[in-house]
């Protein structure tokens, strides 16, 4: 199933496993407002299988979206899954009737959500997990210590492979490294908000991966004159200029865009292979 292609930005050595930078972000396979089920199935299943053969090994989810759709449709699409396919599953929150994410992060919280990944994704182990943190308005401050202690106890029990964090403060951050390795932080970031940009600098020097979410905007695509201008000299899209200037930021930086369409994924694949130079570069610099 798996093809060789050779994807834009190459490959990355997250903890024990080889990823390509170039990843999948899987969330907007569920329904409107990530609650229930898509509204094109085949579709959605089309696309996840066209990540894996396009030679994506990274696809990144969470039991909260749908909840337990996207799981089921990883599970439905991909299974048995190669061994090259690392999927990275995120823990701390739950959904509510009203398709809210209410924060569930105690320590039984934790477990529970381990193993609903396990039995949603089928497998015996989770290749990564990732420690989410604040809430829908971004990082919030707050104690880290018991979550990741809690992690590396599953991980311990081997339950888990990897362990990372997410919507975190550079102080949680800090606290987690010194609880447990942590192999990536995926927080919001793009070309339009470089607030995490100091965090990218001191992750690239340790080898850490930092994996933004919403890189093309997330529910607000991303619009800046300079984008388009650039865009436009260039003869590409705002979403191709947007994934290429994220790979070429910092090695360390993995790209998990989202989309329901296959169409979508392949230009989003051509799109990032396009090379920027140091003056498009300083042009959308200037959009932060
Ligand atoms: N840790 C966290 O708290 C957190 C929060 C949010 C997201 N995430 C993760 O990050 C991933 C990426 O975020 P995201 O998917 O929300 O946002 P995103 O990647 O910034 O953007 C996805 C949106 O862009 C559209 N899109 C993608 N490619 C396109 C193209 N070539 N042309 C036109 N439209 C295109 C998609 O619509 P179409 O479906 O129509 O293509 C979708 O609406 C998620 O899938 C999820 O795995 C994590």
């Amino acid at each position: 199933m798996t093809t060789s292609t050779t994807l834009p930005g190459g490959t990355w050595q997250l903890g024990d496993r080889t990823v390509t930078r170039f990843g999948y972000g899987a969330m907007q396979l569920a329904g409107p407002g990530v609650m229930g089920p898509p509204a094109d199935h085949d579709g959605a299943i089309a696309v996840l299988r066209d990540a894996v053969e396009q030679g994506i090994t990274h696809v990144d989810t969470s039991g909260a979206y749908g909840p337990d759709v996207v799981n089921e449709l990883i599970r439905q699409a991909l299974y048995p899954y190669p061994e090259s396919l690392t999927i990275a599953t995120k823990v701390g929150a739950d959904r509510d009737g009203r398709g809210g994410w209410p924060t569930a992060r105690t320590p039984a919280d934790l477990r529970r959500q381990v193993h609903d990944n396990l039995a949603t994704l089928g497998v015996e182990r989770l290749d990564l997990v990732n420690m989410r943190m604040g809430d829908a308005a971004g990082p919030a401050p707050g104690s880290i210590t018991e979550q990741m202690e809690t992690l590396a106890e599953l991980q311990q029990q081997g339950l888990i492979g990897q362990v990372g964090v997410s919507n975190v403060t550079a102080e949680q951050l800090a606290t987690a490294r010194e609880v447990t390795p942590i192999v990536c932080v995926q927080n919001m970031y793009n070309l339009a908000g470089r607030w995490d940009d100091p965090i990218i600098d001191r992750l690239a020097a340790d080898g850490i991966a930092y994996v933004p979410f919403f890189p093309l905007g997330g529910f607000t695509p991303l619009q800046a004159d300079a984008l388009s201008a650039v865009a436009a000299r260039l003869d590409a899209t705002p979403m191709a200029v947007a994934l290429a200037w994220l790979l070429q930021r910092s090695d360390n930086i993995l790209l998990i865009p989202g989309t329901s369409k296959v169409t979508h994924l392949r230009a989003n694949i051509a799109g990032a292979a396009l090379s920027l130079t140091a003056h498009d570069v300083a042009e959308l610099d200037s959009i932060a």
